[in-house]
């Protein structure tokens, strides 16, 4: 497993396993943010319309100078945009200053997910974006679209780290071919200075930021950690020159306290 490692999605499109996250990263921060990531090796950029920085991501992805291609860019539905999913992605499309985008996806399950995803399907089989898929949906989220659509999503994004290990979800998203993405993979950063975290990344010379990103791939969940500092950013892609141990993967299994740091949909009916 490398930087360049990736995952195959249900549609054979192929997601990298590490990517950049940038929520509240804005403006020229966001714009320098991504070029550094792209810099250093990234190939994987999730966004949102909510997070209002698609501009400044398009213009780091035309400045890299790296081809369209060889770069992965989600980008997601906000919940006051399902009147019209159609517009949402084109301005998104036209904020972002692509033509495409690699994967598309409904970012909260609003009480008119069932009709946004008939227009993503339509989209994805226009070819205008390469996946379609959701964020924030629970197993019964799931289940409802699987009995309503005809696409398997490609991709549920969720919050998941060991302190929020979701194993039923995963597992379901395993059996049913649907690939999980982990959002706040590092705990948004509250959890680094706990002890029993630190004392397992001492025992390997990493960071506390480097051994929950390894856990999350060693789970073969992709994950996309936000950060907009150029040495935060390379020091959470040194993820891929070592393996945590099958005992040490099960120790960290078990740090779970259904701990979120940031919304919960399991309410949402
Ligand atoms: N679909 C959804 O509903 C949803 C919800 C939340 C997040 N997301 C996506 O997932 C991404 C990641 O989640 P997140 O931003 O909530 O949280 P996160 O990645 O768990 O944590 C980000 C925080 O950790 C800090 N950080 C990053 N690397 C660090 C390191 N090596 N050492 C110490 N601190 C470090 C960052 O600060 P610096 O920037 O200063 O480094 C930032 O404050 C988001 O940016 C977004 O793209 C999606």
């Amino acid at each position: 497993m490398d930087i360049n490692t990736k995952l195959k999605l249900n549609n054979g499109t192929e997601i990298p396993i590490l990517g950049l996250g940038t929520w509240l990263s804005s403006g020229k921060t966001a714009e320098n943010a991504v070029l550094c990531a792209l810099q250093s090796g990234y190939r994987h950029i999730d966004t949102a319309s909510f997070y209002g920085n698609e501009e400044e991501i398009g213009e780091a992805i035309k400045k890299s100078g790296i081809p369209r291609e060889e770069i992965f860019v989600t980008t997601k539905i906000w919940n006051n945009q399902h009147n019209n999913p159609e517009i949402a992605f084109n301005n998104s499309l036209e904020n972002l200053g692509l033509d495409y985008v690699d994967l598309y996806l409904i970012h909260w399950p609003v009480p008119q997910r069932l009709t946004t995803w008939k227009i993503l399907e339509r989209l994805y089989e226009e070819g205008r974006c390469k996946a379609i898929g959701v964020s924030n949906f629970t197993i019964n989220h799931l289940n409802e679209l699987l009995k309503n659509s005809s696409i398997i999503p490609a991709v549920n994004q969720v919050e998941f780290s060991p302190y929020l290990y979701q194993q039923e979800l995963l597992d379901f998203c395993k059996k049913n071919n649907i690939q999980l993405v982990a959002y706040s993979p590092l705990t948004r950063g509250d959890k680094l200075d706990n002890n029993n975290l630190v004392a397992i990344a001492e025992k390997y010379n990493k960071s506390s930021a480097q051994i929950l990103i390894r856990w999350a791939l060693q789970h073969n969940i992709v994950a996309i950690p936000k950060s907009s500092n150029k040495n935060r950013i390379e020091e959470n892609a040194e993820v891929f020159n070592f393996d945590i141990s099958k005992e040490d993967m099960k120790l960290l299994d078990q740090f779970n306290e259904d701990g979120r740091y940031c919304w919960d949909p399991s309410e949402v009916i």
